[in-house]
């Protein structure tokens, strides 16, 4: 199968996206064609300091590469570095319906945090999510819950293309796993942990240093009623419960064994150490890849490559279909 995700260079990559995302895509890039991207067109859609933008998204191409992300397995590559994205994005939005768009929940979401920057991009980028996946045919999309509905919205525009022009684009399956969706801050459970939130102590990165995680765990926010065990009403602890299991591959019913009879303190300090052991070697990696500049840019290059060589055979496709004059 052809697999296609992304991650946009905004803030630090968390453990929200290496559960929902990342640790899946791990899985998926043995046996599949797979294809992924670091997002810095959409991460536009939020302002930009030029020099910190250009030295996260070598970041995040490094913590790619360092979480076991393997160019010769999968294209990896930064989404500027392939054009056909915008062109097939304009080509997309013109079979998009304004109505569809203000219905996405993020959107209302990311107006309501950056009041001062509601922009043409942000209201549009649904639309290059379409783009990035229906360029790559991809069948099967890995993602969190949260972006459940721009999925949605990416296959009905794919429906939608080839009702009117005829089978084109393949209309691709969300891949949601049913553990780990939706990881949720420390700092409230309630909602989803997000890379750029502001509290430092509501998100841990991949990349935090060990005792920053444990400290970062320690202050998780709880209940008061001293269980530990995996349950609607008792968010925190579920979501710390979902973070150890995906860290040590207990099963959650597992993990609440380990635990029974132990108090939270206890408990926190385990999902601290746990998380803290597995990301060590992820860690000493990325120093590593980060430190031949040289050579993250070689391999970025080469997977800017193949993915250019990919979406343009879909670009040329699209044009001829719609009308454009292609030589
Ligand atoms: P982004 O960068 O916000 O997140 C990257 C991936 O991580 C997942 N995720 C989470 N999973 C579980 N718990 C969380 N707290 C959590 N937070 C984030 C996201 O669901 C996502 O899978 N628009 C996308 C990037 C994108 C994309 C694409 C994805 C651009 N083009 C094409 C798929 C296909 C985004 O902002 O993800």
């Amino acid at each position: 199968m052809r697999i296609y995700s992304a991650i946009q260079p905004t803030g630090c990559i968390t453990i929200g996206n290496y559960i929902g995302a990342i640790k899946n895509w791990l899985a998926l890039q043995d046996d599949n064609e797979c294809i992924f991207s670091i997002a810095n067109q959409h991460a536009l859609t939020v302002r930009q300091d030029p020099q910190e933008f250009r030295a996260r998204t070598l970041s995040f191409f490094a913590q790619f590469l360092a979480c076991g992300l393997d160019p010769e397995k999968s294209v990896l590559y930064v989404q500027s570095h392939v054009h056909q994205h915008s062109e097939l994005q304009w080509i997309l939005s013109c079979m998009t319906y304004i109505g569809e768009l203000d219905r996405m929940t993020q959107f209302k979401d990311k107006s309501r945090k950056n009041e001062d920057n509601i922009n043409a991009g942000l209201f549009t980028y649904p639309v290059l999510m379409a783009a990035d996946i229906l360029l790559y045919k991809a069948d099967m999309v890995p993602v969190g819950k949260d972006q459940k509905q721009h999925l949605e919205l990416a296959r009905d525009i794919a429906v939608r293309f080839n009702n009117r022009y005829g089978e084109t684009f393949v209309v691709p399956e969300p891949y949601i796993a049913k553990q780990g969706a939706k990881i949720t801050s420390l700092q409230n459970p309630l909602e989803k942990m997000s890379k750029s939130d502001k509290d430092q102590n509501a998100t841990v990165s991949i990349i935090d240093p060990p005792d920053v995680i444990m400290r970062k765990f320690k202050r998780a926010v709880t209940d008061s009623d001293n269980r530990i065990v995996f349950s609607e009403d008792k968010p925190g602890i579920s979501n710390l419960l979902s973070i150890y299991s995906a860290f040590t591959g207990e099963t959650i019913e597992e993990a609440e064994k380990t635990f029974e009879g132990k108090g939270y303190g206890d408990f926190k300090l385990a999902v601290g150490s746990a998380v803290a052991d597995a990301l060590l070697p992820v860690q000493k990696k990325y120093e590593e890849y980060l430190s031949d500049k040289a050579e993250l840019e070689r391999i970025m290059k080469a997977g800017a490559e193949k993915a250019s060589y990919l979406a343009e055979r879909t670009l040329q496709k699209v044009k001829k279909k719609v009308g454009f004059i292609v030589s």
